[in-house]
């Protein structure tokens, strides 16, 4: 029998895809260059298959894994962003992939190069995209999918998109659990929806990861002002978390980061995170959402920030050599009625600032849109990443709210739920940060985000003197408040008597 999808890629995603597709009914013909790990997915396959016959074929080249598939073809790919991609539609044009074949790109791809490569193989084959979220667990038991493309390959992805999706229930807005091989679910609204044109996906999807580091490090600048700030131990913070997740910060990266902090390693009771070493990595998606901010001109500060932070916690040895050279503030002693206030206080900040993270994000996804000629439904964006995908949390119900209530908001601190969260929290949001810095700990997250809300919410900016600033050295003209908007005005700085001037466009 011929296989309903072909699989190239069998990595941790892709292998963990194709059990998933496999557990919801269809037949896979997986391919990867590597043999062991088509032997290992096939194995894998074999073990928690409960039916009699095999639903997973292994290939062992490009024309056999398309001699395997019924036609018009439907392949997934599955591997790194870049090159690979290229070099993998190239080998399936080899192997004689016709134009209405549809090739589904499920990488972290840049999506600049999904619109330049949907123009340059259409006569090829149809390449459609789909970003998928959710590491490897979600991959095996219902990612948060974000498809995007030519909206005839989107109705045959649709069926199968939404069975391997996570789902929410319908009523609570909650994830619905799935966690062992050949659990399928069926009811619950799936975590797949069509997002847009070739690259509009991949846009939203690197918008999430750009959120996805914001979120990380607000949450490991609060571990960070618990642990050095108020000296508490690793499961002491873990139990602290562990309440919030049980709140308004309930999400899966609060949820992780309570098992990590509780980790010893086997032979000796130190936390696992003190050997980590404080070195972030990263593959560079959320630098993309910060170099699209500043082209698109949408303040991202805290996604911007979360990528700084990373960057220069990998100057390790230079940060080393600094914490000698360099001297903090003396230290404040904290009672312990302090230290019970700074974490409640600290629980507010961590709310407000994910507040502007989000607000950043879904913002840069208006305006890019605009620029893009993209439609992109917000509400339906919020509720696929409900559940699936790692920025998964509670609080995506109350994003999917606001854009439900008014489709058109510009920017979620406007939107009156949220506008009411930041108001009434905002005290401990600012005594947070005071305390943080009195104590000489960075919190360029929490920060930039507050500086953020007062911006947004200030009538007026100083940007005015920096409109005096730039006419003085470069005549740069300003307008003026007091006379019709769009009259540009400058001054002959160099004169005694300093005339100004209407300038004429
Ligand atoms: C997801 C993740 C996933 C990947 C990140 C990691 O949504 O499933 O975002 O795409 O784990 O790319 O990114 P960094 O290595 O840059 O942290």
């Amino acid at each position: 029998i011929l296989c309903d999808i072909g699989f190239i890629g069998l990595g941790v995603m892709g292998k963990n895809l194709v059990l998933n597709l496999a557990d919801n009914g269809y037949n896979i013909a997986a391919f990867d260059l590597s043999d062991e790990k088509v032997q290992a997915v096939i194995a894998q396959d074999e073990h928690e298959n409960t039916t009699s016959t095999p639903r997973v074929y292994g290939c062992s080249s490009y024309t056999e894994l398309l001699s395997q598939l019924k036609a018009p073809h439907l392949i997934v790919l599955s591997v790194p962003a870049g090159a690979p991609v290229d070099q993998v539609c190239e080998n399936l044009i080899g192997a004689g992939i016709q134009p209405d074949d549809i090739i589904i790109d499920t990488g972290n791809s840049l999506w600049v190069d999904t619109v330049a490569r949907e123009e340059k193989y259409k006569s090829n084959f149809l390449l459609f995209s789909s970003a998928v979220s959710g590491g490897e667990v979600g991959a095996r038991f219902g990612p948060s999918l974000m498809p995007s493309g030519s909206p005839y390959a989107w109705a045959r992805v649709k069926p199968i998109w939404e069975a391997i999706s996570a789902k929410v229930d319908v009523v609570t807005g909650k994830p619905i659990e799935r966690n062992k091989p050949g659990q399928i679910i069926e009811d619950g609204e799936p975590c797949a929806a069509y997002i847009g044109p070739a690259g509009a996906g991949h846009y939203v999807k690197m918008v999430h990861n750009g959120i996805e580091y914001a979120d990380m490090q607000i949450i490991c600048e609060a571990y960070h002002v618990l642990r050095s700030g108020l000296g508490l131990s690793c499961d002491e913070i873990a139990d602290i978390f562990e309440t919030w997740n049980n709140g308004l910060l309930d999400s899966y990266l609060m949820e992780i980061s309570v098992e990590v902090l509780r980790h010893k390693t086997s032979d000796t009771e130190t936390p696992l995170v003190d050997l980590i070493l404080d070195k972030a990595g990263q593959k560079g998606t959320g630098l993309w959402t910060a170099m699209s901010s500043l082209e698109v001109g949408c303040p991202a500060p805290t996604i911007a920030q979360a990528v700084y932070a990373r960057s220069i916690s990998s100057f390790k040895e230079l940060r080393k050599q600094a914490s000698v050279d360099l001297s903090g503030p003396s230290n404040v002693p904290v009672s312990e009625s302090e230290s019970l206030a700074i974490i409640e206080q600290l629980h507010d900040a961590i709310y407000c600032a994910k507040i502007c993270a989000y607000a950043q994000g879904f913002q840069l996804m208006k305006l890019a849109a605009k620029e893009h000629g993209w439609a992109l439904d917000f509400a339906s964006i919020a509720k696929i990443w409900r559940a699936g995908c790692i920025i998964r949390a509670i609080f995506l119900q109350s994003i999917t709210d606001a854009f439900e209530r008014n489709e058109k908001l510009d920017n979620l601190l406007l939107d009156k739920f949220f506008a009411k969260q930041l108001s009434e929290r905002q005290d401990n949001w600012r005594k947070s940060i005071c305390f943080a810095t009195m104590k000489g700990i960075p919190t360029g997250a929490l920060s930039s985000a507050l500086a953020y809300y007062d911006s947004m919410r200030s009538a007026v900016l100083p940007a005015n003197l920096l409109q005096g600033q730039r006419d003085f050295f470069g005549a740069h003209t300003f307008e003026r408040v007091d006379k019709p908007a769009g009259k540009k005005f400058h001054v002959e700085w160099s004169t005694l008597d300093r005339e100004m001037k209407l300038i004429d466009d």
